[in-house]
Order: C-alpha cells, then sequence, then structure tokens
C-alpha cells in the first residue's frame, strides 16, 4: 500500500480568511488542500467557486485538490483547471458523461477523480475505472454531500474494501480517497480497508495540535 496522502477540506475554515486556512493547510504539513465546491443543484448548498479559488491560488504551494458537487462538471472543467485545480474531482451521480469528463480533466492537465455518494453502489464505478490513468483516484464518500462536519457512516467501509479487492485485481495504479467525518480512528478505519487518500476538514480545524494530527491520520 503506498503511503497514505492527507487532503484538507477548507470549507468549515473561517471563510473571511482564506489566505489564513491556506496558511494553516501548509503548516499541518499536509499533501493537498481539498476544495468543496457546491451549487445549489447537485446539493442542497452553495459554497465557493472560481474566482475564489483564483484568489485562494495564489496563497498556496501545495496541489489544491477540487471536489466537485455541481450538475454540470464537463460544463466547467477548464475553467476550473485555469483556476488552479491540480486535482478533479466529480459526481458519478452528476447530470454530465463521466466518460467525456474524465477525458477533458485529463485534457486540461488535472487528475482526475470519479466521486461516488455514499449511497451509490461500487459497482457503479467498475466500468470507467480503465479511463483513469495512473494516480488518478476514486473518491467515497463517507457522509451525504453538501457539508462539512457530519458523522462517518460505517457502512461505506465495505465500499472501500471492495473497490481497493477490484482496483488490486486488475493491477490498476489508482487511489481511493475517502471524505467526510474522517479523524484519528475512521481515518484508521479506511486506510485498513483500503483507503489511500483521507480528506478531514472540522477535525483538523479545530485539533489542537494540527501537525500532529495530520500526522496520526498519515
Ligand atoms: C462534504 C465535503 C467534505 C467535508 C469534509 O460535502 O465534500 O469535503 O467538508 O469535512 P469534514 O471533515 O468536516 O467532514
Ligand atoms: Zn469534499
Amino acid at each position: 500500500m503506498p503511503s497514505t496522502k492527507i487532503s484538507v477540506s477548507v470549507l468549515n475554515a473561517d471563510l473571511s480568511r482564506l489566505a489564513d486556512a491556506a496558511a494553516f493547510v501548509e503548516q499541518s504539513g499536509a499533501d493537498l488542500l481539498h476544495f468543496d465546491v457546491m451549487d445549489g443543484c447537485f446539493v442542497d448548498n452553495i459554497s465557493f467557486g472560481l474566482p475564489v479559488l483564483e484568489s485562494l491560488r495564489k496563497h498556496i504551494a501545495l496541489p489544491v485538490d477540487t471536489h466537485l458537487m455541481i450538475r454540470d462538471p464537463l460544463h466547467y472543467t477548464e475553467r476550473f483547471a485555469k483556476a488552479g485545480s491540480d486535482l478533479l474531482s466529480f459526481h458519478i451521480e452528476s447530470d454530465s458523461d463521466t466518460a467525456d469528463t474524465v477525458r477533458e480533466i485529463h485534457r486540461c492537465g488535472m487528475r482526475a477523480g470519479i466521486a461516488l455518494s455514499p449511497d451509490t453502489p461500487t459497482e457503479t464505478v467498475f466500468p470507467y475505472l480503465h479511463l483513469l490513468d495512473p494516480d488518478d483516484f476514486v473518491l467515497l464518500m463517507t457522509v451525504v454531500p453538501g457539508r462539512g462536519g457530519q458523522a462517518f457512516l460505517p457502512y461505506v467501509l465495505p465500499k472501500i474494501r471492495e473497490l481497493r479487492t477490484r482496483i488490486e485485481a486488475e493491477c490498476l495504479p489508482l487511489h481511493i480517497e475517502v471524505d467526510g467525518g474522517i479523524n484519528a480512528e475512521t481515518g484508521a478505519q479506511c486506510r485498513e480497508a483500503g483507503a489511500d487518500m483521507l480528506v478531514s476538514g472540522s477535525y483538523l480545524f479545530r485539533a489542537a495540535e494540527p501537525a500532529a494530527a495530520v500526522q496520526g491520520l498519515r
């Protein structure tokens, strides 16, 4: 199993001080900054989007891991690349064609992630795994997308195992990212199940010693 990467979600940071949040992520020793985009259509919440990412990009040297919770990700893919995303995940439940969106993400020079909400069966993504490049990923949501600070859903753990088994059986060099309710305990459960990219937001922003908390997750 490759080393675990930690991606810090800034959704629950003080959004009036996003540059401070970026500095916090950088100083925590994390690997990626996780940027959660919600359009008020795909999920019942609106977060932030392209102009905010463009501003934030100037304040962070780490790669940006953008998670699109929007209805038509294909339509916005190129603009998220130009705004500074290095990794781009989108939902298989969105209205965009999955294969076309993966191809467009690659054309724009980003690493692609296909995201699945907790109730979407794991096998839904199987037909698309061969479209992913080495180092691309599948994002298994461990909360219902829409807001930070929710409790981890343990019924996603068997999905992680199922996906890891499939990826290994097909010798695919892909990562499994988990997102939602990740703390020291649930992070360890996900790692044990086969995840190697952990998104964590409120747990790290509340931690007394963020660098130690990141190291603990890893
Ligand atoms: C939920 C977002 C997550 C979330 C993570 O819709 O995709 O990235 O904000 O935050 P915590 O770690 O607080 O669950
Ligand atoms: Zn997210």
